[in-house]
């Protein structure tokens, strides 16, 4: 159980897994439900991490360069936006988070793999999501989707399935938050419901008559 009153649901996945509308999906179904999440981002979600993410986002760099601007932006949004609205009682869904950093920066850049953990525990101070939603998409398929492509997206095809082993690494050491899908032809409607009833089977959620 979560050490705060509010429930922290992050999502994940390679390039063009469809985790945006997948979290407009669930948003909806959750205020059906009387829970108004905030909704969030990374990087960014703060007026400084927004900064960060266009800097971060913009130009190439060196990859450690990289890791620690991501985590100077996480540390400022955890400590504006995140933090503030879990202890409020909030529910916060956020777009990407820490298993993002261990998976581009740790396994696809290539840095020390219990270095980055590190380097996440010390931007969050040891706050984990309470639920990790990941998309698992073939990223050949993922890759095609884009109409405009980040610097992340045109590292190409090696790059996304190195990503993809990463984020399958990081499952492996919390296995007990994660719920993979796995979209195939699945509508974002099936896989929103697919959320709600694993919130509903954490009793997060009361169940609802269907
Ligand atoms: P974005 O355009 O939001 O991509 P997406 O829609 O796929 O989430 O850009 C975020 C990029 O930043 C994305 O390519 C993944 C990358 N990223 C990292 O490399 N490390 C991190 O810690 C985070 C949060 C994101």
């Amino acid at each position: 159980m979560p050490r705060h009153p509010g429930r922290f649901i992050t999502f994940e996945g390679t390039e063009g897994a469809g985790k945006s509308t997948l979290i407009g999906k669930v948003r909806e179904r959750l205020e059906i439900r009387g829970v108004r999440p905030v909704v969030t981002r990374e990087p960014g979600g703060s007026p400084v991490a927004e900064k960060l993410r266009s800097l971060i986002l913009g130009e190439a760099m060196d990859p450690r360069a990289e890791l620690f601007l991501y985590e100077a932006a996480r540390a400022e949004h955890l400590a504006r936006t995140v933090v503030p609205a879990l202890e409020g009682g909030r529910w916060v869904i956020c777009d990407r988070f820490t298993d993002s950093t261990l998976a581009y920066q740790g396994m696809a850049r290539g840095l020390p793999w219990n270095e980055v953990r590190a380097a996440n525990r010390l931007a969050t101070r040891g706050l984990s999501p309470d639920l990790t939603v990941f998309l698992d998409v073939d990223p050949g398929v993922g890759l095609g989707r884009s109409t405009d492509p980040n610097r992340f997206e045109r590292e190409g095809l090696a790059f996304q399935r190195e990503v993809r082993k990463g984020f399958l690494k990081a499952r492996k050491e919390g296995a007990r938050r994660w719920l993979t899908l796995k979209p195939g032809k699945a509508t974002p409607e099936a896989l929103a419901e697919a959320v709600i009833k694993e919130l509903e089977r954490r009793k997060w959620l009361p169940p609802a008559r269907r």
